[in-house]
């Protein structure tokens, strides 16, 4: 469709059509790539929510396979099969996710028919765990008699734990910690944090613990920012003991969840939300795209972000400029670039400039125009979307992430523009993710600009990227 051709990304995962939201059972399993998804195969909206099913062999070209579990009207599930993990059990694949009920949301248990993951037999014991914990106050809302969903299982010293996104009423978003010794029978024990409701809100979903070595990295999704708690987990006590608490990514990416592949990688998929109204998005036949997959990990104690190899493989055409300087006030610095779906990398000399920064996906005549505005003086990256569509639907507000040059002055960025679809990556580990839907079919044309003084752009590589779709079909 028309629409299609201008938003729908080309290189980052989408739904065949309809709803999709939360990556969840993420895995590399018999060395093939599996990513489930939350999907609404009855349109492109949230409700009754399906597991979708895509497989790859590379991580970036991805088959779409059958719906992998639906949920049963007579069963704990009957109103949805929401967000949940992949369990490997002893080779047995599982998965535990949460049965939506109308009023109750609990853990539910699957097993893998086969090793293809694409059917699926639930336990008939399901729920696996028959209320939430009785004696603390968990937060309640006017649909749900509790906020209690969403799973990370993970085995250690031949026990099972869990946890469970939450909420402690007046106090904040928790999670639930749950122990178990052969994933059916489950003992509450306490919660591994627990946050202040004022700064990182009254409850957490799709809670996800991450160990690196020495440090343990705990992140939460508060309905819209996702949290990351990194610091030491106290085996003792199983609490987390936080040292330092940050942003994820300071746009649209939500509900991320990660997988350790077969060479040792921790891989993130996050939900890139739309940011246009549901009129749009049910004219466009299709809502949500999955992040492009990032590699996290931490070095000297700070959480690291890196795109992982893979991606490269997407490369097409490249063009490379070096030491191009933007005089301010002139436009026509990249004469011959043009796309929307490229990859920009780019390193400036930034020290003691003003601002300066990159227009994309912008139209001839400039009414269409997204800008990142690079503003060392503030530290401060933003994506400015205010002339970004010339349609109503769209948000327009700037998102915007901190920044640090490098010790010598510069500035690196690498960004993956893909319709509708902005991913940035800074040097020091600051993600962005922002979405924009441009009217304009010519809205295809990039430039740099300077404010107040010169700025030389020290290298800028531009490559038009291919698509996420295989070129021959995936063997069974
Ligand atoms: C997060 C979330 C989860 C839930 C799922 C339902 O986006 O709300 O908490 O399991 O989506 O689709």
């Amino acid at each position: 469709t028309v629409d299609d051709a201008k938003h729908r990304p080309a290189y980052h995962f989408t739904p065949p059509a309809n709803w999709l939201n939360d990556p969840n059972g993420v895995v590399q399993w018999n060395g093939r790539y599996h990513l489930f998804y939350q999907y609404n195969p009855a349109g492109p909206f949230h409700d009754t929510i399906h597991w979708g099913h895509a497989v790859s062999d590379d991580l970036v070209h991805w088959q779409d396979e059958p719906i992998a579990l639906e949920p049963d009207p007579d069963g704990p599930d009957s109103d949805g099969c929401w967000s949940g993990c992949f369990v490997d059990d002893d080779g047995i694949p599982r998965v535990m996710y949460t049965g939506g009920d109308g009023c109750d949301q609990l853990p539910c248990l699957a097993r893998a028919e086969d090793n293809t993951l694409r059917s699926w037999r639930k336990e008939p014991t399901n729920p696996v765990i028959e209320e939430p914990p009785a004696h603390i106050d968990i937060l309640t809302s006017i649909d749900w008699n509790a906020e209690f969903r969403d799973h990370c299982v993970w085995r250690a010293d031949g026990d099972w734990y869990q946890l469970i996104g939450s909420g402690i009423a007046d106090e904040g978003g928790a999670a639930l910690l749950y122990r178990s010794p052969d994933l059916h029978e489950w003992e509450y024990c306490h919660p591994v944090l627990t946050g202040d409701w004022r700064e990182t809100g009254p409850m957490w979903e799709c809670p996800e613990l991450l160990r690196f070595g020495d440090d343990t990295v705990l992140h939460v999704s508060d309905y819209s920012n996702v949290w990351y708690f990194l610091g030491p987990y106290n085996t003792e006590s199983d609490r987390l003991e936080p040292r330092e608490r940050g942003i994820l990514d300071h746009g649209v990416f939500y509900a991320p969840q990660s997988f350790t592949d077969d060479d040792g990688r921790t891989i993130t998929f996050g939900w890139l939300k739309e940011d246009r109204d549901s009129t749009a998005q049910w004219n466009a036949g299709w809502s949500g795209a999955m992040s492009l997959p990032r590699v996290l990990s931490t070095e000297a104690g700070r959480l690291q972000v890196d795109v992982p190899s893979e991606v490269t493989d997407l490369r097409r055409s490249h063009q490379s400029f070096e030491d191009v300087t933007i005089h301010p006030d002139e436009s026509g610095h990249l004469p011959g670039v043009s796309g929307d779906t490229l990859e920009i990398r780019a390193t400036v000399n930034a020290e003691r400039t003003g601002e300066f920064g990159f227009v994309l996906r912008a139209s001839p005549d400039d009414q269409e125009r997204t800008v990142i505005r690079v503003r060392p003086q503030y530290r401060e990256l933003v994506v400015d979307r205010s002339a970004s569509s010339l349609d109503d639907a769209p948000a327009d507000q700037n998102h915007s992430m901190p920044i640090r040059l490098t010790e010598d002055g510069k500035f690196e960025l690498r960004c993956f523009l893909d319709r509708s679809v902005l991913e940035l990556f800074t040097a020091d580990a600051q993600c962005l993710t922002s979405r924009i839907y441009p009217t304009r079919e010519d809205a295809v044309e990039i430039d740099l600009y300077a404010e107040n003084r010169p700025v030389t752009v020290q290298s800028l590589d531009v490559w038009e990227m291919g698509t996420m779709r295989p070129s021959t079909s995936i063997k069974d």
